[in-house]
Formats: C-alpha cells, sequence, structure tokens
C-alpha cells in the first residue's frame, strides 16, 4: 500500500489527509475560515494566510494521528502548488517542504483544480472510471470543462470567460443580502423560491465550450436593487452598495438566477459529453455540491454522472493526496525547493511539471 500525506492551503481551507492507494481516505482534516472571512462578504488574503499559519501544525498533526498511520509510514508529502492566494499557498508548500526534507520522503506539488478532479477517484472508489472522461470544475475560482484521456492528461474544452460559476453564486448571494459563501445560501433561499418569477440571461448558445456569468449577474443586479440616482448630464456611476428592492422576493431571485446558471454549465457540458463520446460525466468542486446542477445534468444526460460527497466538494487534502498518489505512481517527483504558482493554468504539461 501507498500512504501519501496531503496538504491544501490554496484560499480558505487550512486541510490535511491521509489517503492509501489513492482511493481510500483514512483521515480527512479541514480547518475552514469560513467564519473568519464572514463579516468581509468574501476571503481577505491577508487573513488566510495569518490563520493557515496559525493552523497547519495542528491540522497535520491531527491528519496523521486519525490515520493511524506513524509519519515513518507515509511514503510522500502531497502539498497544493497552485494555483490560489500566493500567502496561502506559501503557508501549504513550506510546511511540505519542511516535512519532507527533515524525513527524506519525496515531495509532490499538486495543482489544485487537478486535485478537485481526483476528488472523484476517491468518490465510489470501487467503480472503476474508464476514460475518457467528461470533468466539469466548478468552485470559487474556477470553471473548466476537461476532457480527460488518461491519469494527469487533459485537454481543457472551455472554461469561464469571466465570473466563475461560485464566484457568480458569491457575488449574487452579497447582492441579495445573504450570508458568505453565496452558493449553499442560494441553495436554500432556493429551494423555497419560484424559479419562474423572473427571466433571466443563460450563457450564449454557441459552439464554444465556454461560459460567461457576468451577464446574469448583472442583470440580477438591474432586477433586485433600486437603481442608482442618475443625475442630467452625468454618466451613471455604479452604486458600490446597491440597496435591495422592497417588492423583490430574494427566495425568488435566487431560485431563478440558480436555474439560469445551473441551465448554462448543464447545456453546455451536456453536449460536450455527446461530442468527445466520454463514458461519463464527473461534477467537481464547490459548486458541484449544489443539488440543482446534479439533478439536471443526471436528467439531461444519457451517461452516468459522478460526483463527489459534499465533504469533497470544497477544499479538502484529500483530493490532493490522491492526485499525489498518481504522480507518484508514475515516478514523478518534486524538489525541494519547490516553488508556489499562483496562476497555474491545468493543462497537459501540468503534470510533469
Ligand atoms: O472548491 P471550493 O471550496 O473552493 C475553491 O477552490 O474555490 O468552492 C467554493 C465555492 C464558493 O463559491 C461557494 O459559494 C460554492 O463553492 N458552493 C456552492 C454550493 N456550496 C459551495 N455553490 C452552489 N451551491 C452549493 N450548494
Ligand atoms: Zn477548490
Amino acid at each position: 500500500m501507498t500512504f501519501i500525506l496531503g496538504i491544501e492551503t490554496s484560499c480558505d481551507e487550512t486541510a490535511a489527509a491521509v489517503v492509501a492507494d489513492g482511493k481510500t481516505i483514512l483521515s480527512n482534516v479541514v480547518a475552514s475560515q469560513i467564519d473568519l472571512h464572514a463579516k468581509y462578504g468574501g476571503v481577505f488574503p491577508e487573513l488566510a494566510s495569518r490563520a493557515h499559519i496559525e493552523a497547519i501544525g495542528a491540522v497535520v498533526e491531527q491528519a496523521v494521528a486519525d490515520s493511524g498511520i506513524s509519519y515513518d509510514k507515509l511514503d510522500a508529502i502531497a502539498v497544493t502548488r497552485g494555483p490560489g492566494l500566493v500567502g496561502s499557498l506559501l503557508v501549504g508548500v513550506n510546511y511540505a517542504k519542511g516535512l519532507a526534507l527533515a524525513s527524506g520522503k519525496p515531495l509532490l506539488g499538486i495543482n489544485h483544480l487537478e486535485g478537485h478532479v481526483y476528488s472523484l477517484w476517491l468518490t465510489e472508489p470501487n467503480r472503476e472510471i474508464r476514460f475518457p472522461v467528461l470533468v466539469l470544475i466548478v468552485s470559487g475560482g474556477h470553471t473548466e470543462l476537461l476532457l480527460m484521456t488518461g491519469h494527469g492528461v487533459y485537454e481543457r474544452l472551455g472554461g469561464t470567460l469571466d465570473d466563475a460559476a461560485g464566484e457568480a453564486f458569491d457575488k449574487v448571494g452579497r447582492l441579495l443580502g445573504l450570508p458568505f459563501p453565496g452558493g449553499p445560501n442560494i441553495e436554500r433561499a432556493a429551494n423555497m423560491g419560484n424559479l419562474t418569477a423572473y427571466r433571466f440571461p443563460r450563457s450564449k448558445r454557441d459552439e464554444s465550450y465556454d461560459f460567461s456569468f457576468s451577464g446574469l449577474k448583472t442583470a440580477v443586479l438591474r432586477e433586485v436593487t433600486v437603481p442608482p440616482i442618475q443625475e442630467a448630464g452625468k454618466k451613471r456611476a455604479p452604486e458600490k452598495n446597491p440597496k435591495l428592492r422592497s417588492d423583490i422576493s430574494v427566495n425568488d431571485a435566487a431560485a431563478s438566477f440558480q436555474d439560469a446558471l445551473v441551465g448554462s454549465l448543464v447545456e453546455k457540458t451536456v453536449r460536450a459529453a455527446r461530442e468527445f463520446g466520454v463514458t461519463e460525466i464527473l461534477l467537481s468542486g464547490g459548486v458541484s455540491a449544489n443539488s440543482l446542477l446534479r439533478q439536471r445534468m443526471r436528467a439531461e444526460s444519457e451517461l452516468p454522472v459522478r460526483y463527489p460527497p459534499l465533504n469533497l466538494c470544497t477544499d479538502n487534502a484529500a483530493m490532493i493526496a490522491a492526485a499525489g498518489f498518481y504522480r507518484f505512481q508514475s515516478g514523478l517527483r518534486s524538489g525541494y525547493d519547490l516553488d508556489v504558482r499562483p496562476m497555474w493554468p491545468l493543462t497537459n504539461t501540468t503534470y510533469s511539471e
């Protein structure tokens, strides 16, 4: 058996986990900073790195203790190298380097998006995934549609041209006066609302596999907030903190927004799955926790649709350890001088970098 310790600090979760053979989770510890950032309505980078520094030691200790595997039995240490917030990434990478150097164990620098992909390998370890598969990663920072033809082999078919899907949920959540993060709170409100109450635009039905959500966000803004006062002869300045109109239903607006966003994601994903003849559709990232997205994707595609359990949709280190396993298996190792890559796309060459 191969035991990999995974460490993840790319955004606002300090996480560590031990995974056996890339599929069995032995421990999975996540210290979330949601409460810390909620009062700012988003992730505050300086606070995030400070919180990572405070939490990382205890989180890693806990993950190793929970796993029942002693430090010396660990085969390698996998850590998120990017993309993400530079200060946050540095905390995890430096901590992992320290551990690896002190013990002489191999170090594996992992792409965070690749981690989200490999969360699917932890989902139903006994049901094998046959390539090629289509992967839709929808998180707070990313919306990526990938054709995956083998371990570490990705072709990017498309992605968002502006806001990420989760970012759109978070921004619209803020507009509607819902707490951070917007996604789960919009979903809760939407469950009590009428999705046909408002007509919001979807991504263009063009040939591409790209998405665009900023038009949708602006349409929600126009519909639900009090228009700014326009002085004669002056350009209308966007309001910094637009006020919610008193006559709108937050639940209906949430339901209509969610319907439009999910509709765009499902339409292009299902079309790509048909075009590329994949065996199944894999959903991952924080937004894949959304039950409307899961239901619609299942209803509209004749192929199996797989998604992680809720605790593996959002950021965690088990997925980093799982991605690390396949990299370890193929003999790839990172140097002890591993750097961070705040902007690091997931492409065909990511695996060997
Ligand atoms: O993958 P993740 O934990 O972090 C990033 O790598 O970005 O994703 C966080 C994002 C947030 O934007 C959050 O609003 C969204 O996932 N999210 C959801 C739901 N749960 C989390 N969006 C829609 N519906 C949900 N149930
Ligand atoms: Zn993520």
